[in-house]
């Protein structure tokens, strides 16, 4: 008898029956997944998706997960937002998150009674690990009477320790509307120093920030956008708001990753390059399959530790369980639904 992680790491047979089961997905994908791949992909995915029904579970899939999980075994795909008012909907007993860890805490705190498991506990984000629930009680003591909006992209502690959260899709009618409730003119924003200064553009609302980055889009230089555009004559550039302040300055539009999903949607441009993840592109190629993607990118290492294997493994074993200690899960939650409260409007193109 195989143990757990033995069995997580058996590959499993490709048979015509499951050939003949999984056609019409691969049938979506094979113009960003190599048949050769396929046959590796399609075990797992057929396993994973009886698996879910049998345990009565549903998968939310980040965008930058890759195009076989993404398009193959996530019931919900979306960015942080989409993802956090899914969590919110109580339908299925077990959440699997094919995302990172923040991802699965915040679905554990709006879904309290539901299962929700993480397929790596080492998924986690630079962003996420730049701050703790201390470092923020230090910066209220310093700016009192500042309210603190704080990015999803952090610990149940952090959050338990803040007003109201937002993200990169509401980040600015967050700012707006907290300012506007508590009669001030700063806010105190956290973890992502160039969010806040790609927020601060937008709104008259005065802003302090952490030092926090994002380590996939610090890398990206406004260099690097006229890069692009020399090289692709008439590209159109996405960036998203955790690049510095001077690519976006660079680009035709920024906004979260599903906004960018939009952009490409609504506009439908003959070439596009997003300045973000690199399994973004591949996701909206399968939708969009006339539109020519560049692809320069680049990876973040915490999303890509989820993986076909380890959904299954953490299905079958349900592992691993994220929990949140229900005193600082109540205060994360308000603190969320204060967000999802915030009515927001359609992404204002940078620059
Ligand atoms: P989105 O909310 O835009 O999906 O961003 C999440 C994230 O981690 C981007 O790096
Ligand atoms: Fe965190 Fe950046 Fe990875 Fe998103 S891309 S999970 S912000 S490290």
């Amino acid at each position: 008898m195989l143990n757990a992680q033995a069995r997580s790491n058996t590959v499993l047979p490709f048979t015509p029956e499951i050939a003949r089961a999984t056609r019409g997905l691969y049938e979506r994908v094979s113009h960003v997944v190599p048949e050769i791949e396929w046959a590796v992909h399609a075990p797992y995915i057929d396993a994973t998706n009886r698996l879910k029904r049998q345990k009565n579970a549903v998968s939310l899939g980040h965008n930058y997960m890759t195009p076989e999980i993404f398009n193959c075994v996530a019931d919900f795909v979306g960015d942080s937002l989409e993802l956090a008012r899914e969590a919110a909907k109580p339908d299925a007993k077990v959440i699997v998150q094919a995302g990172v860890h923040f991802m699965a805490e915040t679905s554990k705190i709006l879904s309290p009674d539901r299962t929700v498991l993480i397929p790596d506990l080492r998924a986690g984000c630079s962003l996420a690990a730049s701050i703790t629930g201390a470092d923020v009680r230090l910066l209220k003591e310093k700016y009192p009477g500042l309210p603190v909006v704080t990015y999803v992209n952090t610990s149940a502690d952090v959050k338990a320790e803040s007003d109201v959260c937002c993200t990169s899709s509401n980040a600015v009618a967050v700012v707006e509307d907290i300012a506007r409730e508590r009669g001030v003119d700063t806010v105190i924003m956290i973890p992502d120093e160039y969010l806040a200064a790609n927020v601060a553009k937008q709104t008259p609302v005065k802003i302090i920030s952490w030092k926090g980055r994002c380590e996939v889009h610090e890398r990206f230089s406004a260099n690097d956008v006229r890069n692009y555009r020399e090289a692709n004559p008439g590209v159109v550039v996405l960036a998203h708001p955790e690049c510095p302040p001077e690519v976006v300055a660079e680009a035709d539009f920024a906004g979260s990753t599903s906004a960018m999903i939009n952009y490409v949607g609504q506009r439908h441009p003959a070439r596009v390059v997003m300045v973000t993840e690199c399994s973004m592109s591949d996701n909206v190629a399968v939708e969009f399959p006339d539109v020519d993607f560049v692809r320069p990118c680049n990876l973040c290492p915490h999303m890509k530790r989820i993986s076909l294997p380890k959904i299954l493994h953490s299905l079958q074993t349900m592992t691993h369980e994220v929990m949140v200690d229900p005193a600082i899960a109540a205060r994360a939650r308000a603190a969320v639904e204060r967000m999802l409260a915030v009515k927001t409007s359609p992404q204002r193109a940078a620059a």
